[in-house]
């Protein structure tokens, strides 16, 4: 096995920090997120993506899951505007990008164009619901698209995540000098507790390396800050994972919370990463009910695996069982509801809240100290 070719054949680069820009004069104020998409198209993480998505390729994705050529790519990564704004641009004119008050990149705009919204919420998220995070974002942003290849000029600042942010020609690097011919990639938007940590380790045992790929980017307020948890994912790092077979590095993408979809549109960035496998298990990237436990799993059947070109790996709900003395699964643990320990997010927040160490069957003390300390800072709890 080596590693992947990245997706659609090539790793796109689009990183111009001196471009000149002096003379262009329109410009279109980016958010959070597109600012995000905007340095993950440029660095080549959403390869094939040259840019924003224009017309045909968003309706052939929101309709198909494919780009307009048949390459697979399942959630839309577009650029919203507001209609004065949408009103005054051209076609195959160009905009500098603003973020902050600075410039941060160019489009060459393809089209402008009207979505229809709650068609794209029904496809990709598979709800129209606001009370989902994902579709609240998508009808907060705007209501026109702005299509067209982009030019990144200058990258974000890495903060506290300086040390483990890679882009994907450097993960690709580094899984080469360790002598990696297979890697598994693990997508999370939490700290990492024991269910977490025993499907990865269950992966481990047959590829030669694991990178943790915490998400870092835009995530909903009640999730914990990726600070904190980059702080434990260090510590357990530190005690509890062999040095030489663990890469850490950050995924800097927004959250969609699009479930099924987003687990392919996961999968194939940590392809542009260099990975060889990727871990899906119990309700990947879904939140509240929207979405069925294993879809995320079920949507994979959809494609082949050399359109694909990484290998997902599927893993059970997994806990820990006080019969069997160790973590299991319903594939491996033949107990009763009443022996495994199973703790819903809101009760392991309320007990953080209240200091309190969830048990170690559930996750690691140095991990739930780390957390406790870190959102006491923030007043969070
Ligand atoms: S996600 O939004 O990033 O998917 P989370 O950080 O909870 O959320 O999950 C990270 C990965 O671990 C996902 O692939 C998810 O399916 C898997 N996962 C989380 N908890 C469990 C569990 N108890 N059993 C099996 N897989 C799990």
């Amino acid at each position: 096995m080596s590693l992947p070719k990245p997706h659609g054949g090539v790793l796109v680069s689009a990183y111009e920090p001196n471009y000149d820009v002096t003379a262009i004069n329109k410009t279109i104020p980016l958010d959070a997120v597109a600012y995000s998409d905007l340095e993950l198209i440029g660095i080549g993480l959403f390869s094939p993506l040259t840019g924003f998505l224009g017309k045909a390729d968003y309706e052939s994705v929101v309709e198909s899951m494919r780009l307009s050529n048949g390459i697979v790519w399942s959630v839309p990564v577009t650029l919203p505007v507001s209609e004065k704004i949408a009103s005054s641009l051209e076609g195959g004119e160009q905009a500098r990008l603003q973020y902050g008050g600075e410039t941060v990149g160019v489009i060459t705009v393809s089209d402008v164009y009207e979505p229809n919204l709650s068609k794209e919420a029904r496809k990709v998220y598979k709800t129209e619901e606001e009370a989902h995070p994902g579709v609240k974002r998508l009808y907060e942003r705007g209501n026109y698209y702005v299509g067209g290849d982009i030019i990144l000029i200058k990258k974000s600042d890495k903060g506290v995540a300086e040390d483990v942010w890679f882009e994907p020609k450097e993960t690709r690097a580094l899984f080469e000098e360790k002598g990696w011919k297979s890697v598994v990639g693990f997508q999370t938007r939490n700290p990492v507790h024991r269910a977490h940590e025993y499907i990865q380790k269950a992966a481990l045992e047959t590829v030669d390396g694991l990178f943790l790929n915490p998400l870092v980017g835009e995530t909903k307020a009640d999730d914990i800050p990726a600070d904190v948890r980059l702080k434990s994912y260090r510590v357990l790092l530190d005690h509890y994972y062999p040095r030489e077979r663990v890469q850490l590095g950050v995924y800097p993408a927004a959250m969609r919370y699009a479930g099924p979809r987003e687990a392919i549109f996961h999968a194939i960035a940590r392809k542009n990463f260099g990975c060889t496998h990727f871990i899906v298990g119990r309700d990947h990237a879904g939140v509240g009910d929207y979405y069925g436990t294993y879809d995320a799993q079920y949507i994979f059947s959809e494609f082949t695996e050399e359109e694909l070109g990484i290998k997902p790996l599927f893993f059970e709900h997994s806990f820990y069982c006080l019969k069997c003395g160790g973590m299991a699964s319903d594939k491996t643990c033949p107990h009763q509801k009443e022996d495994r320990v199973i703790l819903s997010g809101t009760k392991v927040r309320e007990l953080l809240r209240n200091g309190e160490l969830p048990p170690s069957t559930f996750s690691r003390k140095e991990v739930v100290e780390v957390l406790i300390e870190g959102l006491k800072e923030k007043e969070q709890v």
